[in-house]
């Protein structure tokens, strides 16, 4: 089972591949869409999805796509499973697992991810309509005494239970702990937050006997609050990022997949490149799981109208691939 695990999380990051993020709820895909007056209907996000997994090309630097349970469950408009539709290009179909971010008892505005309960029925469901992996996502929200001790240890315990429960199901995890941009933090501040975080969920997935080796960490990078001015550069951001994370993920995990976190998306591949661009070797791969920086050029090409579908997948196309030069740090602009 272990060996099984271990090659799918090696396929999530192969030479010049990342993951293609496109596990919006149904109310957040809506605001996405709202924001360009397109018309929220269970048909329109089919069609987007059809859009984004049947772009021609795109598996050549797409590893595999998160899709939410309404999407997995959908088919494309040839009749085919959309985990099928992506099989069938090579790519890995995954799921999103967690149920949401939801208050956090007894906190100041802060979030635990809810979903465990049940987790390992839907997850054998999941597997056996194709998936390969899922994730998990906890939300961190930095402010003057933010986060608390509570909130980052009851998201790590969740992140571990999580993925020792997708190993036992035959599914890889992607452990998703993301240290939000919201507030006016320094990237210093960031830097801190984000080592804490990574600690403990670290050390919840050694607790749980979480296999190192079949996981993918999907973090943030460390990068100054967005309401933080000037903006920092792109060579502080990676040296800021890569130090973090060598000092707290262990050299067992294959993959490190970063989330854009409302990044823009030339700033993401930008920032992506330049840490594959600093001296290694690391010991883990170094790729992306954007959402919006992959998703957004192509949903203001498609607008919504059939006759833009192409340049949707065209936009998908181009920032896949400058994407997948960014995992090799051979992006040029
Ligand atoms: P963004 O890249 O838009 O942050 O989305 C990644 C993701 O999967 C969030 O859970």
């Amino acid at each position: 089972m272990n060996h099984d695990l271990g090659s799918i999380a090696a396929a999530l990051v192969a030479k010049g591949k990342g993951i293609l993020a496109a596990d919006e709820t149904v109310p957040t895909l809506t605001k996405r869409f709202d924001a360009l007056k397109i018309q929220s209907t269970e048909e329109s996000r089919r069609t987007y999805r059809e859009m984004l997994f049947a772009s021609v090309g795109a598996a050549e630097f797409i590893s595999g796509v998160i899709m939410h349970d309404e999407t997995i469950r959908q088919k494309s408009s040839s009749g085919v499973s959309f985990a099928q539709l992506l099989s069938d290009q090579g790519i890995l179909p995954g799921i999103k697992v967690d149920t949401g971010a939801k208050p956090l008892a007894g906190s100041f505005d802060e979030k635990i991810t809810e979903g465990l309960d049940g987790l390992r029925d839907r997850l054998s469901e999941y597997r056996s309509m194709g998936a390969r992996f899922a994730k998990w996502r906890a939300v961190i929200r930095i402010a003057d005494n933010l986060p608390s001790a509570a909130c980052v240890s009851a998201n790590a315990h969740a992140l571990g239970r999580y993925a020792a429960l997708c190993q036992e199901q035959h599914l890889v995890p992607i452990v998703e702990p993301e240290v939000l941009m919201d507030g006016s933090h320094t990237i210093a501040r960031c830097e801190e937050v984000t080592g804490v975080v990574l600690h403990a969920v670290f050390r919840a997935l050694f607790e749980q006997r979480v296999v190192l080796e079949c996981m993918l960490l999907k973090p943030n990078m460390v990068i100054a609050g967005e309401e933080c001015s000037p903006p920092d550069k792109v060579k502080e951001v990676a040296v800021a990022t890569l130090r973090c994370l060598r000092q707290h993920v262990p050299a067992a995990v294959p993959g490190i997949v970063f989330l854009s976190g409302g990044q823009d998306d030339l700033v993401a591949t930008a920032h992506l490149n330049a840490i594959n661009r600093l001296p290694g070797p690391n010991p883990w791969k170094i790729s992306f799981s954007y959402g919006r920086a992959l998703q957004d050029p192509a949903l203001k090409a498609w607008h919504g109208r059939d006759e833009n579908l192409q340049l949707g997948q065209q936009a998908l196309y181009h920032r896949a691939r400058c994407n997948g030069a960014a995992s090799l740090g051979a992006y040029t602009d």
